[in-house]
């Protein structure tokens, strides 16, 4: 019987890490953003930074289809007053309207236009949609100490180039050192300096990267601190609870041990 059990673990254990052996994890660098841990916010100057960077260089063949403009109003994200988002939706997209069987420019009503043009995929959620750390043995244990690393994998993804690229049955492949098996079909899209930064940041690569990376961390989870907080509030909810409940159990037995000790 424990012999069984043995194997089937060996078997399982093997078998997991034998398909991240064969997977060629990318290397994932560990940033230190601001909404990480229990108490983390979005730094709001940066996911402005993120939102230019966007803007400027990944909407050309990114969408983000999933996310309205009127969310960078929102408080704790972006910050946008209500004329700053009527602006930016103006000023940088046309969306088709049914009603005018044409297109015009976005007002705040609208999502982010969709982008499928150059085979990219969406962003909205990209960020949820990746893991930068895994394992080890499928355990999930590098999850739980250093978070699931979504905007770690964009970032050095954005900044993990290496310059090498090479063209197999016709198309482009760029070496990347995060991607995972080491070579992606996108371009290296951010050289540094691809944007000014108003608030006098310098745009290096690993700047640039960060600032998206945390911005499409937004897209992703638009409440994350709305979510931290309330599970806060359950703690201490629970743990109040937990010494009412305490103190009324001691008080409800209390007659009953008295007469057991005589
Ligand atoms: C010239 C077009 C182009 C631009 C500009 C561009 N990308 Fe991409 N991107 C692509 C393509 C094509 C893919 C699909 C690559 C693949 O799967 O090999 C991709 C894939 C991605 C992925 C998914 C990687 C994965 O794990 O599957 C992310 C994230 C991404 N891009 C982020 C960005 C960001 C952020 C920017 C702006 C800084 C940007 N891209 C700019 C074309 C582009």
């Amino acid at each position: 019987m424990f012999k069984k059990l043995a194997l089937a673990a060996t078997l399982a254990l093997t078998s997991v890490s034998g398909a991240y052996a064969a997977g060629d994890e990318g290397h994932v660098v560990n940033y230190d953003f601001s909404f990480e841990g229990p108490f983390g916010t979005y730094d709001q100057a940066q996911l402005q930074r993120g939102l230019q960077v966007y803007t400027q260089v990944c909407k050309s063949c990114h969408g983000l289809q999933y996310v309205p403009l009127r969310t960078l109003h929102d408080d704790g994200g972006v910050g946008f007053s209500e004329d700053q988002v009527r602006a930016y939706a103006e000023q940088n997209y046309e969306v088709f309207d049914a009603e005018l069987d044409d297109y015009r420019p976005a007002k705040p009503v609208d999502h982010f236009p969709a982008n499928t043009g150059a085979g990219a995929p969406d962003l909205s959620v990209i960020a949820k949609g990746r893991a930068g750390f895994h394992g080890p043995y499928g355990l999930g244990i590098n999850q739980f100490f250093k978070g699931m690393g979504g905007a770690e994998y964009l970032a050095s993804l954005l900044a993990g180039y290496t310059g090498e690229e090479k063209e197999e049955a016709g198309a482009f492949l760029y070496e990347n050192t995060a991607f995972p098996g080491g070579w992606i079909s996108m371009a290296p899209p951010l050289y540094g300096d691809d944007v000014e930064y108003s608030d006098g940041t310098e745009a290096t690569i690993e700047q640039e990267a960060q600032d998206v990376a945390a911005f499409l961390m937004w897209a992703a989870e638009p409440k994350m601190m709305a979510r931290k907080q309330a599970g806060f509030v359950g703690v201490i909810f629970l743990t109040i609870l937990s010494v009412l409940l305490y103190l009324t159990n001691k008080r409800i037995w209390a007659p009953i041990k008295a007469r057991a000790k005589d």
